[in-house]
């Protein structure tokens, strides 16, 4: 089901030291119903590079398990659509300073493009776009809205196919896809097929400084492989067609990078990692953060069987990821947290993976007295879609920052 890892991902480096450790967790996006078969678990660890500040997962998990049938769907939610806006803004910006935009519109190719959320709304305008997307379920319902998707996983083989088509983008968005994969130099080298001289390349991330920032443990997963610095990106592109041109920061998913990459030439120069961000002591920060974790678990939890030896129910919203991770690390069962709401269909009627607690709609919060927001990174949305809660004299817990 995974395989360890031996070299840092980013410098080939062999000086990695656990700075992080989860336990054995199952799957987190790997919901199932009562009595169904989950695919299983595996450790989770955080191993940290001390020659390229990169920080990693000790052990992955085989991508033909963990994506086979995906149930992670891109947010379609208000603050989602703000942040598409401001990324696209800043993409149109940076292609007319290169001169690169085109009356007719740009070809742009999405890696990881989920359920086409993102390109939908790009091919309202004039631009030519294209999905990949190693999910079937996700890809089919893409290819259904009219968004052309290659249902594959990005790297070499797709590059070389699409480049020997005469296929060539003018922007390359990746989104929240980098940190999942393990083949890092494979990933870069598969985009010199597919792109041209002027291309611009926007790898977003989480940023392992707003993760310390925010204390967002919960971002931590087997999805994610990688926990990002610029260093690091800086030490992986050494020696690639690729240089850093840009970095931009974001406040989605609790905090975020969109890294620019031209192609190297005499046209674009390269910025120094630290010119963007202090990304220094990375390894005792990542040692702090295992220690607040600990706190911040032992904390909800006795907070949560409080609120019940009162009588009152708890329940959580937001059946992310980031809700497995904890209910995990808490050791949360229903005789906790009741239920979970969330309102994507594919999640009701299921379990948080690990635990017994059943997902159920939205409309279900009015049920309860207390309620956990895994999804905290939405949090004023739902706060405000779900104002009534309050006013009846529910109460939100956020168990991060
Ligand atoms: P994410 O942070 O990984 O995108 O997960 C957020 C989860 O919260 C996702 O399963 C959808 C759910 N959600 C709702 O149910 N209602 C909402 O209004 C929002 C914003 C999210
Ligand atoms: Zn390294």
């Amino acid at each position: 089901m995974f395989y360890r890892i031996s070299n840092c991902r980013a410098c080939g480096g062999i000086e990695l030291v656990k700075v992080m450790d989860l336990g054995v967790q199952p799957l987190a996006n790997d919901f199932a119903p009562t009595g169904g078969e989950c695919a299983g678990y595996a450790p989770l660890e955080v191993l940290f590079c001390r020659t390229c500040l990169l920080a990693q997962l000790s052990c992955v998990v085989r991508p033909e398990i963990m994506y086979a049938n995906y149930s992670y769907v891109t947010s379609e939610s208000q603050t989602m659509q703000n942040h598409f806006t401001t990324l696209m803004r800043d993409i149109v910006d940076e292609t007319a300073k290169m001169g690169a935009l085109k009356a007719a519109g740009m070809k742009l190719l999405e890696i990881g493009s989920n359920a086409g959320t993102l390109l939908k709304r790009i091919k309202d305008g004039n631009d030519e776009v294209l999905g990949i997307e190693p999910a079937e379920n996700l890809a089919k319902i893409a290819n259904e809205r009219g968004i052309k998707t290659i249902c594959q996983l990005w790297g070499e083989p797709v590059g070389v196919e699409l480049g020997a088509t005469g296929y060539r983008a003018d922007v390359v968005v990746a989104r929240h896809v980098f940190a999942h994969v393990d083949n890092w130099k494979g990933f870069i080298h598969a985009l010199e097929f597919v792109t041209h001289k002027d291309s611009l390349v926007i790898i977003e991330v989480p940023w392992v400084v707003d993760m310390f920032k925010m204390n967002s443990f919960d971002q931590i997963y087997h999805e994610h492989l990688s926990y990002v610095s610029i260093h690091a990106i800086d030490r992986l592109l050494e020696g690639t067609q690729f240089l850093l041109n840009d970095v931009k920061h974001y406040s989605i998913h609790g905090g975020a990078i969109a890294l620019f990459l031209k192609r190297r030439g005499e046209k674009f120069s390269e910025i120094a990692p630290n010119q963007f961000g202090d990304e220094t002591n990375l390894e005792d920060q990542w040692r702090n953060l295992e220690e607040t974790k600990d706190l911040m678990v032992h904390e909800l939890k006795p907070e949560v069987r409080r609120a019940i030896s009162k009588g009152e129910k708890v329940c959580g919203f937001g059946a992310s990821a980031k809700a497995t991770v904890w209910c995990n690390a808490a050791n949360f069962s229903s005789n906790d947290i009741a239920f979970i709401c969330d309102s994507t269909p594919q999640k009701q009627g299921k379990l948080v993976p690990g635990t017994d607690i059943p997902i159920v709609p939205e409309e279900l919060l009015m049920e309860a007295d207390y309620c956990i927001n895994f999804a905290w990174n939405f949090h004023e949305e739902i706060a405000e879609k779900h104002k009534a809660f309050t006013d009846r004299g529910g109460k939100w817990i956020l168990p991060c920052p």
